[in-house]
């Protein structure tokens, strides 16, 4: 696999090294997810968790793909938007890599490389992406030399507010698939269920979106006594439906023709249907990766690389200091 991309994903919870090689064809990455202990993430502790293991993923990924250090081309990092000690692990430890391998570092978006790999896993050209995950919830298109952000929430992301309702029920991170399994499953239970019967806010403004009402709404529901399978269902409706108008709505204006999921929560069953739903309704391509590439990964940051390097978009030392606070259309796209 000669001049293949390593990529490092280290923005927050998820510690993640992947591979790509030449042509674009993407490798499984080798990850390990840090689980709060309780609460929410602590940066520092999932700095340190990341540290321990960066030598034992990074082995992992050169013995089970079969890599020698004169097969590598590249390497790519995550340089933000993350949690400052997350990203700073796997900008040090790809600096090492770089040095030690003597390639090139290419320090690259992680919302971008969110498109990116969808592109890659999809074979669409001009998507509206709607990225829905943790610590983001945007929607985004393409125009001139950025990926534009059209709507986004204004105060948590989807993911977050999903995590946060789960933690208060007891279950434990990641809190998105538990809840998605207890709305199924309720859901089976009562297919003829009506969105009135447990009624919660639903806060679209324009282009944008919040969610802490809706949270705060669902965690009154259980406190009322309401079936706690009944209320996962019910924010999972109202909270995707949200997001679905907008991502329509930026379908309507851009006049675009294909929506692209992408984050963690586009792993969710529930959120894809509405999504075929609305797409089929417009006559729009409604596509998504498969869930390795959901989530985070570090495939993803090394396809980005891939693309970056193919326009000679590298990363000197001196400018690889990390940005936790960098936005999607910060990066300028140089590349096809
Ligand atoms: P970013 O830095 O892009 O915001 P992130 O750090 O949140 O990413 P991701 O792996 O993209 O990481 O997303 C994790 C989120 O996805 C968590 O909030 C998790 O609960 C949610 N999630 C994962 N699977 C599902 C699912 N099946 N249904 C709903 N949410 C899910
Ligand atoms: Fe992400």
């Amino acid at each position: 696999m000669s001049g293949a991309i390593i990529g490092v994903e280290s923005t927050a919870h998820t510690f993640s090294f992947g591979v790509v090689s030449k042509d674009g064809t993407p490798h499984k990455s080798y990850s390990a997810l840090y689980r709060p202990q309780e609460g929410g993430i602590h940066p520092r502790e999932a700095a340190d968790h990341h540290s321990h293991l960066a030598s034992e993923l990074i082995n992992s990924l050169l013995e089970n793909e079969k890599l020698q250090p004169s097969d590598i081309g590249a390497i790519a990092f995550s340089q933000g938007p993350g949690l400052g000690p997350c990203l700073r692990v796997g900008a040090s430890v790809s600096r090492a890599l770089s040095q030690k391998w003597n390639v090139p570092l290419i320090g690259v978006n992680h919302c971008v490389a969110h498109i990116e790999i969808g592109r890659n896993q999809t074979g669409c050209h001009d998507p509206v992406l709607l990225y829905v995950s943790g610590g983001n919830t945007q929607v985004i298109a393409r125009a001139g030399d950025r990926y534009r952000v059209l709507g986004e929430t204004l105060d948590i992301g989807i993911g977050n507010m999903l995590d946060k309702f789960a933690r208060a029920q007891g279950l434990a991170f990641p809190g998105g698939p538990k809840i998605e399994k207890l709305a199924k499953e309720w859901h089976i239970q009562n297919p003829d269920a009506d969105i009135e019967m447990i009624s919660l806010p639903y806060n679209v403004q324009g282009m944008d979106l919040n969610f802490s009402g809706l949270l705060n709404a669902a965690l009154q529901r259980v406190v009322e006594g309401h079936d706690l399978g009944a209320v996962c269902w019910s924010l999972q409706e109202h909270a995707f439906a949200a997001c679905i108008e907008v991502a329509e709505r930026a379908l309507a204006h851009t006049g675009k023709s294909e929506l692209l999921l992408g984050g963690g929560v586009a792993c969710n069953d529930r959120i894809r249907e509405m999504t075929r739903i609305m797409c089929e309704q417009r006559n729009c391509a409604g596509i998504w990766p498969e869930k390795q590439f959901c989530i985070d990964n570090g495939t993803m940051i090394a396809e980005l690389g891939r693309r970056m390097l193919e326009t000679f978009e590298t990363t000197e030392f001196e400018d690889s200091e990390i940005n936790p606070s960098l936005r999607t259309d910060h990066t300028i796209v140089t590349w096809n």
